[in-house]
């Protein structure tokens, strides 16, 4: 390697524009303001968008000018602007809308603030900046941040349920136990595309609060049971699938492998377990898993796991991983129950099983 620096000013302005925040807070403020919904008729003088939005229009017009440069929004003729195929997903009704994807949460943004605190302890900024308060405890007490949050993990479910079902095979499945659900955005996608399926919803009593309107907009209601419980307690028992799907990684291995164990205690002999979550590999492919990585050690103290390492938090538990499937954007993680009868356990023919088969 050369001590002297390589001149190439194409670095230069590509690193410039990885690195600077203005236009990622500037795109996260156009979905706050839903500057994309006031465009879809086509473009607008920006005082009319302005006072459609309730903004300034000079300060709008700083905003989208800086974002139509970037391609997300176009500046038709002096002061007017409409949407680019980069902006579209910026509306609310577009099928995998990404508005509400990236919402500005103060307490996570001086978490970014102190990301440092965390490169240099491996603790998480956020408990760092909040008195020790774990990512997901704050929202008890924040209803509206909490919703927020829900919200923007759910919005990517229609494009991760698109790119993954082809590879979860539910056929024969009729219980579903959905651990740490959200509202219900997945688990509800899979009940339409699985009219035999029934789910329970399982997540905190703060968040389950939400789910009915979700399962009843998609019209599975009546399939489903919701319970506001922790997945660190005791799991409704044998059901023929639990799904964690984006839930491991928010954990340390201590935690993660305690969920894991409280499934294997629920599961039957014969239940499956579904992980759907990215899977991160050596190598300097572009991968999200591994920017999410940085969130987990920033926010929530968890981590993108690599195959083995699933593998060994998964034998810890009493689970065999049987298949790994990636898609193009999660990966399906397929595991089974190790030991046929789980010490304390439900077997197949128990009273707990027959109840959760009834309730499920
Ligand atoms: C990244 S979100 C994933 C939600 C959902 N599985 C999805 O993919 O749309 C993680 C979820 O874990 C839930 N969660 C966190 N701690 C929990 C706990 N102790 N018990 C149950 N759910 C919990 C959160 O409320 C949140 O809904």
């Amino acid at each position: 390697m050369s001590a002297t620096p390589r001149i190439d000013l194409a670095s230069v302005t590509r690193l410039t524009e990885l690195a600077d925040y203005i236009v990622p807070f500037t795109i996260r403020v156009m979905c706050d303001l839903a500057v994309a919904d006031h465009l879809v008729e086509g473009p607008l003088p920006v005082d009319v968008l302005a006072r459609r939005i309730g903004a300034d229009p000079a300060a709008l017009t700083r905003g989208l000018r800086a974002l139509a440069g970037r391609g997300i929004f176009t500046e038709v003729e002096p002061e007017v602007f409409g949407l680019t195929p980069l902006a579209e997903p910026l509306r609310s009704d577009h099928p995998f809308s990404v508005r509400e994807c990236f919402p500005l949460m103060p307490p996570d943004i001086y978490s970014w603030a102190r990301l440092t605190h965390s490169l240099r302890t491996g603790e998480t900024a956020f408990g760092h900046v909040h008195g020790g308060t774990r990512y997901y405890d704050h929202f008890a007490d924040h209803p509206y941040e909490c919703v927020r949050f829900e919200r923007s993990a759910e919005s990517v479910n229609p494009f991760v349920l698109r790119t993954v079902a082809p590879a979860l095979d539910l056929a024969a499945a009729r219980t579903m136990v959905d651990v740490g659900s959200g509202h219900g955005t997945f688990a509800a996608g899979l009940l339409v595309r699985h009219p035999e399926l029934r789910a329970t919803l399982l997540d905190l009593p703060h968040v389950v609060a939400e789910a009915p309107q979700v399962l009843a907009h998609a019209g599975v209601a009546d399939r489903c049971e919701i319970r506001g419980a922790s997945f660190f307690d005791p799991l409704p028992a044998g059901a023929d699938v639990y799904l964690l799907k984006t839930i491991i990684h928010d954990w340390p291995d201590e935690r993660a492998a305690a969920i894991l164990r409280n499934v294997r205690t629920a599961a039957r002999p014969d239940s499956r377990l579904v992980i759907i979550e990215s899977v991160s590999r050596y190598g300097n492919h572009d991968d999200t898993g591994k920017v999410m990585d940085v969130k987990a050690l920033a926010l929530f103290g968890g981590r993108t796991r690599t195959e083995q390492e699933f593998r060994a938090l998964l034998d810890d538990a009493g689970f065999r991983l049987l298949r790994v499937t990636p898609t193009s954007s999660m990966s399906v993680l397929e595991a089974v129950p190790a030991v046929p009868v789980p010490e304390n356990g439900p077997t197949a023919g128990s009273p707990a099983v027959a109840a959760a088969g009834r309730s499920v």
